[in-house]
């Protein structure tokens, strides 16, 4: 075996591209993921999450750009060769071979003496030992999920790439495998790379979230500050959800943009924009924006509206609104009064928002999730759910 499976630091993606005859599956992709992080790669089906983990892992190679591990060049290397394992959405584990021997099949394949030592050890990790017996169609759907994951640790890699593992898995079982997942993170401190379309999944697991749309990463961050300033239509959507509104940026008032709306301004504040003239896309998300019967004064931005429909869950009321463009508002307000306002479909309420909440993106080419959508069909790991565009589809 080459020294390639000893390399150790931060994963680096420099340049790749993926071209599938003139389709380019990954599109000149430059990231960095940090030695012991936990990295998300969020996107939308068909946009090249899967054939970014299969080019870290060596089963395709990149058509241009170079994958590293610290400073071992891995480019062109087998996948063996790589301190990288991966577990896919079907756990693809031997029936015919119990958990154990599931599990130390790769060290014994490596001709590990103590093969069944470290077997034990990694389902130690995932919480199986009493199980170690078993065949898998003997275990349920998140115990092999564990022990796929087991199998792949016990090769002790560097990288551990995790594509939809939870896919199969009821929401219940789910959320507790992404607290396990995370917990084993943690102990064993190796860099995962953990491939999902669930937004939740990915903000309530990862260190660093990469959003990625047509083989191309849109933005990447710290989940809650990508949360709070979105910089593309898309983030602002698939990332939770958004109001945003199309406006003309017509000057400027101190600190804040001030953006023309259909005859009436709303303001946002210059550095929370990615555009600084022109056309805009302001952005202001539900659980920011009240609502009233009369216009309130005094609280910057507001918007006459009209109620669509109202959702009582427990927690929270989410209200969907009509504006005067003709696009639906969502708003979310805790249930904190004692006497909530009581609105139905067709009351004439106003909206407002503080002006330092709101959101600045490019307005051209802008690419929006369809909506609107009620509370009780809305669910986390559905990102066409976002309330719709105002005026700009
Ligand atoms: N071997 C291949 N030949 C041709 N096109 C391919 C090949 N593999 C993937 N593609 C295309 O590349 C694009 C990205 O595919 P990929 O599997 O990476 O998507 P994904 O983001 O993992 O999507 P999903 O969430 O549905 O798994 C898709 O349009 C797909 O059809
Ligand atoms: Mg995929």
């Amino acid at each position: 075996m080459s020294g390639f499976r000893a390399a150790k630091g931060d994963l680096e993606i420099e340049s790749v591209t993926k071209s599938f005859g003139d389709f380019n599956a990954v599109d000149d992709l430059t990231l960095v993921v940090p030695r012991g992080s936990f990295f998300a790669l969020l996107g939308p089906s068909g946009c090249g999450k899967t054939t970014t983990l299969r080019m870290v892992a060596g089963l395709e190679q990149p058509t241009l750009g170079r994958i590293l591990i610290g400073d071992t060049d891995l480019t062109g290397s087998r996948p063996y060769e790589r301190p990288v394992n991966t577990v896919f959405q079907s756990y693809a584990l031997f029936p015919h071979l119990t958990v154990r021997d599931n599990v130390a099949f790769g060290p014994k394949r490596r001709g590990a003496k103590n093969a069944l030592q470290l077997a034990d050890e990694a389902l130690d990790l995932v919480q199986l030992p009493h199980l170690a017996s078993r065949k898998p169609a003997q275990l349920s759907g998140g115990q092999q999920q564990r022990v796929a994951v087991a199998r792949a640790l016990v090769n002790r890699p560097e990288v551990l790439l995790l594509d939809e593992p939870l896919g199969a898995l009821d929401l219940k079982l789910r959320r507790q495998m992404q607290v396990e997942l995370k917990r084993i993170q943690t102990e064993v401190g190796l860099t995962f790379i953990h491939v999902t379309h669930d937004q939740e999944e990915a903000m309530t697991m990862a260190d660093t979230v990469a959003v990625m749309n047509h083989g191309r990463i849109e933005q990447m961050g710290p989940p809650a500050a990508m949360y709070d300033l979105p910089v593309t239509a898309f983030v602002a959507n698939f990332v939770g959800q958004s109001n945003l509104g199309r406006g003309r940026i017509t000057d400027r008032d101190g600190d804040f943009l001030v953006v023309d709306v259909h005859g009436s301004t709303v303001k946002v504040p210059h550095r929370r924009s990615q555009v600084q003239s022109g056309d805009i896309l302001f952005g202001v998300r539900p659980e920011k924006v009240r609502i009233y019967r009369d216009r309130p004064t005094g609280v910057g931005n507001d918007m006459a509206a009209t109620v669509l429909d109202v959702s009582f869950t427990g927690v929270a009321t989410q209200y969907l609104v009509t504006v005067a463009s003709g696009a639906t508002w969502s708003v979310y307000e805790q249930n904190l009064d004692v006497e909530p306002i009581d609105l139905k479909p067709g009351d004439r309420v106003w909206m407002s928002w503080d002006p330092g909440h709101a959101f600045g993106v490019p307005a051209e080419n802008a690419e929006v999730p369809k909506g609107p959508v009620l509370a009780s069909e809305a669910t986390s790991s559905d990102p066409s759910s976002g309330p719709a565009l105002q005026d700009a589809q």
